[in-house]
């Protein structure tokens, strides 16, 4: 099946021109001015931008956590990518405790066969180094095409590991050329807090946020920058929200240290205010680092146009309200920790980050689709607009209205943290590797078109699998 599609605005992270994009075969074959080259479908683009699909490092589905499992398996919680842009995502496998990781690894696969819709990769989250998954094993992962390495500096009791967890495992990533991840935040301290905080009868789900204050994202933050350097290894910090953890990524990245910050959608928006909300709307709000002060929002902003922090992810972990965020009635901790938002990072983006002129639509592609690529060993596989990359492209109409809601939305979660927003910007065609996935609001392929990718380790590059043939 070939593919041409006429006259759309391509922008890349570097580029913004006019120009037609000629696919066969699943990957861009030709860019050039009035292509005439015969093709079995014309896509007319003209006013519309042509970005690479965008790729979330950062979801986390059907994920047993908080006493119950995430509400999107596999097949939902791509359908949802795919309506908001995004075309590859990289999901985090929890090694549970006692297992090796080829046993997680196995899960993990089972949970996706069949039900994929778009391309994804896989993390290895390290939970437990002394009766499950070995160094050795870990060590070769990578030859899998696993490239990254999470481990979790909180959630005391459940995902937590110690330091001497996390250095081997960055000592192991020295060796292997993966990239550490790390939920940064002292979970002994908020331990501590937590039980201060029930001790005292505050159970409403804002002494979530209030038990998890910025300090103990700084210092882990701090921590593992000083730990990676020791190691050598390079370090990827996860959900980034606040001027306590952005700083010591700032001033590392300064000294030239392989360090990189990520942060999501929701830390611009959300806020102390909405965790407040009476009754127990705040649970909708609990997630992990908490939502902060909303001065938090333009240091934020300021961190992604500058760059101290490189990628804006979902952390997409989508619960019910009904029936899961409940569990925490009576005590906030056991309100499960996470929220939906695969599908709305292109919009909330656009709409806030672009449309006001926070950050460029080059920025934007960088933070969404290039530099996530480009960390994780995906590109120039995924991520860019050039030829024999993959077909993976989003004809994005920068005139299009929506009003995002959860229901219109196609998570299963029965609520949005954007509930009722008007975004000027959205996808009107989104491909993969050629095939069209959403058109006109409807989903056109069906689950199975997704493939599992085996990325490059940190610092190589993705080729596509089939080399061009000499003419
Ligand atoms: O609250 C969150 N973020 N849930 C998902 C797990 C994690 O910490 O990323
Ligand atoms: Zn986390
Ligand atoms: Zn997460």
């Amino acid at each position: 099946m070939s593919l041409l599609i006429k006259g759309g605005r391509i922008v890349t992270a570097a580029d913004d021109y006019v120009a037609d994009v000629f696919i066969d075969d699943e990957r861009i074959s030709l860019i050039g001015l009035d292509l005439d080259t015969p093709a079995d479908r014309v896509i007319d683009a003209t006013g519309k931008y042509v970005l690479p699909g965008c790729i979330d490092p950062h979801t986390h589905l059907d994920m047993p956590f908080g006493g119950t499992v995430t509400i999107d398996d596999v097949e939902a919680g791509q359908i949802s990518a795919a309506f908001g842009g995004t075309t590859c995502h990289v999901d985090f496998i929890i090694q549970p405790q006692g297992a090796t990781f080829a046993q997680a690894l196995d899960t993990w696969k089972a949970k996706a066969a069949g039900k994929q819709v778009i391309d994804m990769g896989y993390h290895m989250a390290v939970t437990d180094l002394d009766d499950g998954g070995t160094l050795e094993e870990l060590a070769s992962l990578p030859e899998q095409g696993i490239t990254s390495y999470k481990l979790f500096m909180a959630y005391k009791g459940a995902l937590m590991v110690d330091d001497e967890t996390l250095f081997r495992t960055m000592e192991v990533a020295t060796k292997t050329g993966a990239l550490v991840m790390v939920h940064a935040e002292n979970g002994d301290v908020i331990d501590v807090l937590v039980k201060e905080a029930l001790a005292a009868g505050n159970t409403e789900p804002k002494y979530h946020a209030l038990t998890r204050p910025p300090e103990a994202e700084g210092e882990a933050t701090n921590r593992a920058i000083q730990l990676a350097h020791l190691a050598g290894a390079p370090l990827y910090v996860v959900h980034v929200t606040c001027k306590e953890a952005v700083e010591p990524i700032a001033r590392a990245r300064e000294l030239g240290w392989d360090v990189w910050g990520e942060t999501c959608t929701q830390y611009f928006f959300n806020s102390l205010d909405d965790i407040s909300k009476p009754g127990f709307e705040g649970a909708k709000y609990v997630y992990s680092p908490p939502v902060r002060d909303k001065s938090n929002h333009d240091v934020l902003w300021s961190a992604v146009r500058g760059d101290a922090l490189s990628v804006i992810s979902t952390d997409h972990c989508a619960f019910l309200f009904d029936g899961q965020k409940t569990l925490g009635k009576d005590d906030f901790s056991k309100i499960p920790n996470g929220g939906p938002g695969l599908e709305n990072r292109l919009h909330m983006i656009h709409e806030f980050g672009v449309r006001t002129g926070r950050i460029t639509l080059n920025r934007m592609v960088e933070l969404l689709a290039t530099n996530p690529a480009k960390l994780f060993g995906l590109y120039p596989r995924k991520g860019t607009v050039t030829v024999g990359s993959d077909a993976d492209l989003v004809v994005f109409d920068p005139e299009k209205q929506v009003t995002i809601s959860a229901a219109t939305h196609h998570s299963k979660s029965d609520y949005n943290l954007y509930e009722g927003t008007k975004v000027t910007g959205s996808p009107e065609v989104v491909l993969l590797r050629g095939r069209v996935l959403v058109e006109n609001d409807e989903l056109v392929a069906s689950p199975g078109v997704g493939q599992f990718v085996a990325r490059a380790r940190f610092g190589e590059e993705l080729r596509p699998a089939r080399t061009a043939v000499a003419p």
